[in-house]
């Protein structure tokens, strides 16, 4: 029989080597955000099977001790998070030359790593929650610091595999290999649903990746500034009549949300010239925003917000307005007060309503979570209630000319989990969208996606604020402005970007560019590097994307050939990254969605300044990109087409995207019509 000091004796990287003896419970600073307790849905097998998965993790030494406190955490949050185990004092993500390590990626992604960690940009840090109610770096503070010595350990020769946050081993690569490969919460087909989920979770087998929490590359609410802007901006062309050339001045958008992601929207209208107002229960989460400078005003009486925001529209004043309550509570002012609304959203984490990501009609904030803590049923019924009346307030605000978009919080088909048929296109189920066309199949899709554009983003792992500037000027110099509407507009962001204010962390940028613009700037920056004229930089991109992300409900939702309900492009966009070298890939269900409705992929690329780094960039840089396209050609996307006519023009010796013929609309249908009319009769 095996026992434990074989086991002991058979690793080289063990918490024990990390700590020396069992560490002291750190204490927890007041006003640090915490999570709600989590649903924990276990018999008395599944909560003995939890603890035995947490202790796999310690030394048999430290399990008397450990045994009743990781089971405590069970009972009260519902998870093991290790509280023992989290590093004392604030984490934030330090310059690169402050971590150990044997390779520039091994300490480029503890970088990242404490980056998404950072007490000013986590969710909710002591359970390792970056943004989106629940998505995780990982699952514990354990895997955290085996992560952690991995990533010091690993050498240009090994790569790290994550699975849900845990470290399965390092094993041995090749250079040209990922130096680190995570994947979270993918569950069998027949298994993935939000009760095996719930399950998975509290077992400690599985892992929350959100989109970019789970691989490591959340830049803090700068990472949706930039999207949210396109999409309100172009929402405000396509809808309610702007010239290229103008802006939101004078008009008013309302929304929720000013949590990690949310927190970008008042900021993104500010930016495109607009009034808004945005609803938040947490006031805290108001707190940071307003200490940030991203809203400048905050009332708690709508009827106060509706006429602060009419004053600045009439003066065509850009201002962002946090309202400090329930957004169904908002509406329900503006729709008894006939109060004009021109563009509407929400970003409330509808993707987990009922694990406390949507706080329900007639509880404040603290009552939700009191609530989901003692009452987690009773909670079920109020948010279905709040959302079937939220709905319904929305409707009436279209009706009276506003135009509402779904903004990938998945708020349409959280109404429909809450027994609103009625929501779906087809008036049964959502396999056809539903009745709001959601801001992907309007706006991103068509003008954005199709063409390749999407938020590619990078982190200066110097921490020089000096390297930002000079990355900034030279992805400016990238750009033509001349060439598309959207070069120009992401001419004018990047121009803009640094007197915007906005980085929180880390030294990092966002910017929307297509495959031909990110290819370009990359192999710019990484010249940059080898000159010496800026430290190493961390490229990467929101999983948010053109090619990485199958996601019938947000990124996919304009692809209309019936292949929504399928993963096989994040797949190949997962897998084609490995094969080309990026030094990190991840691969995730779930996203801003929640589980079992998406699979979603990104990647890390660290530029050292070397060619074999070049190489890297020429063939996975548009690969990452052209693999969405294609796909989104092939279900007849007119913007995508025509994309793909162009990229197959100008490769002609290296790649060929295979383009669909289109059918006549009125021979098919008149063909089918008549076949089955005589089927029929
Ligand atoms: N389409 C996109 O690009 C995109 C980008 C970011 C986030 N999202 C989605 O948007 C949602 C929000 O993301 P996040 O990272 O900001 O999550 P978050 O949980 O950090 O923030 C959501 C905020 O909504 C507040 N809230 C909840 N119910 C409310 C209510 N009824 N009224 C007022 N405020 C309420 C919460 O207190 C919280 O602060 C998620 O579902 C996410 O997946 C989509």
């Amino acid at each position: 029989m095996i026992d434990n000091r074989q086991i002991a004796a058979a690793m080289r990287v063990r918490l024990d080597q990390v700590f020396g003896d069992l560490p002291t419970v750190p204490a927890f600073v007041d006003g640090i955000r915490r999570a709600p307790k989590r649903h924990f849905p276990l018999s008395r097998h599944d909560t003995e099977l939890a603890l035995k998965n947490a202790l796999r993790y310690v030394p048999e030494e430290w399990h008397r001790v450990l045994a009743p406190e990781f089971l405590n955490e069970l009972l009260t949050r519902g998870r093991i998070y290790g509280y023992r185990f989290r590093p004392t004092g604030r984490i934030r993500g330090l310059p690169i030359g402050s971590y150990q390590g044997n390779c520039l990626e091994g300490r480029a992604f503890q970088v990242m790593i404490d980056n998404n960690l950072d007490f000013e940009i986590a969710l909710y840090p002591y359970e390792l929650v970056t943004y989106g109610e629940t998505g995780q770096v990982c699952q514990n503070w354990m895997q955290y610091h085996l992560i952690r010595r991995y990533l010091e350990i690993m050498t240009r020769d090994q790569t790290l595999v994550v699975a849900s946050g845990h470290p399965l081993g390092l094993f041995a690569s090749s250079a040209t290999a990922p130096r680190v490969i995570i994947t979270n919460a993918l569950m069998v087909g027949a298994f993935d649903n939000t009760e095996n989920w719930c399950r998975a979770t509290a077992l400690g087998v599985a892992n929350y990746g959100q989109m970019t929490a789970g691989g490591w590359m959340y830049i803090g609410p700068q990472g949706i500034v930039h999207g949210t802007y396109s999409t309100v901006l172009n929402a405000g062309r396509l809808k309610l009549g702007l010239a290229r050339e103008e802006n939101l001045a004078g008009r008013l958008f309302i929304s929720s949300g000013l949590g990690g992601m949310s927190g970008a929207q008042g900021k993104a209208v500010d930016i495109a010239g607009g009034v808004s107002i945005i609803a938040e229960v947490d006031l805290s989460r108001i707190q940071t925003r307003h200490d940030q400078g991203w809203v400048s005003a905050v009332v708690d009486d709508p009827h106060e917000a509706f006429a602060m925001a009419k004053a600045c529209q009439q003066k065509r004043r850009a201002t962002a307005i946090a309202f400090h309550g329930n957004i169904v509570d908002l509406l329900e002012y503006a729709v008894r007060h006939d109060t004009a609304i021109d563009l509407l959203s929400d970003q409330t984490s509808c993707h987990a309503a009922y694990e406390g990501g949507y706080c329900p009609q007639g509880l404040t904030f603290d009552q939700r979570t009191e609530m989901l803590r003692a009452e987690p049923l009773k909670f079920r019924q109020f948010v279905d209630r709040s959302l079937k009346r939220h709905y319904e307030l929305v409707q009436t605000l279209v009706e009276r000319g506003t135009y509402f978009f779904d903004y990938g919080n998945s708020f349409m088909k959280a109404v429909y989990d809450a027994g609103v048929k009625s929501i779906c296109r087809n008036g049964k189920d959502p396999l056809d969208g539903f009745v709001f066309p959601s801001y992907v199949e309007d706006i991103m899709g068509p003008l954005l996606f199709d063409y390749g554009y999407g938020p590619f983003r990078w982190v200066c792992l110097s921490g020089k604020r000096d390297d930002l500037l000079k990355t900034d000027r030279a992805a400016m110099d990238c750009i033509d402005p001349e060439r598309r509407f959207q070069d120009r507009d992401n001419y004018v962001w990047i121009r803009d970007a640094d007197r915007h204010q906005l980085v929180v962390g880390t030294q990092a940028r966002i910017l929307y560019l297509d495959a031909l613009g990110r290819k370009t700037v990359a192999l710019k920056f990484n010249e940059m590097v080898r000159s010496g004229e800026i430290g190493p930089v961390m490229l990467g991109r929101d999983h948010h994307d053109t090619g990485g992300t199958d996601s019938p409900y947000r990124e996919t939702a304009n692809v209309k050939d019936g292949s929504n309900i399928m993963a096989d492009m994040a797949t190949h966009c997962f897998a084609g990254n490995a094969a080309r070298g990026m030094s990190l890939v991840a691969l995730h269900n779930g996203g801003g969605v929640g589980i079992g409705k998406a699979i979603n992929g990104g990647f890390g690329l660290v530029l050292d300044g070397s060619e074999r780094v070049d190489g890297i960039i020429r063939l996975a840089i548009p690969w990452d990109v052209m693999g969405g396209v294609a796909r989104r050609a092939w279900a007849r996307n007119e913007n995508a087409i025509a994309t793909g006519i162009h990229f197959n023009a100008g490769h002609q010796a290296t790649d060929h995207i295979t383009l669909p013929f289109l059918a006549d609309d009125e021979v098919v249908a008149k063909l089918v019509e008549e076949v089955l009319d005589d089927v029929h009769s």
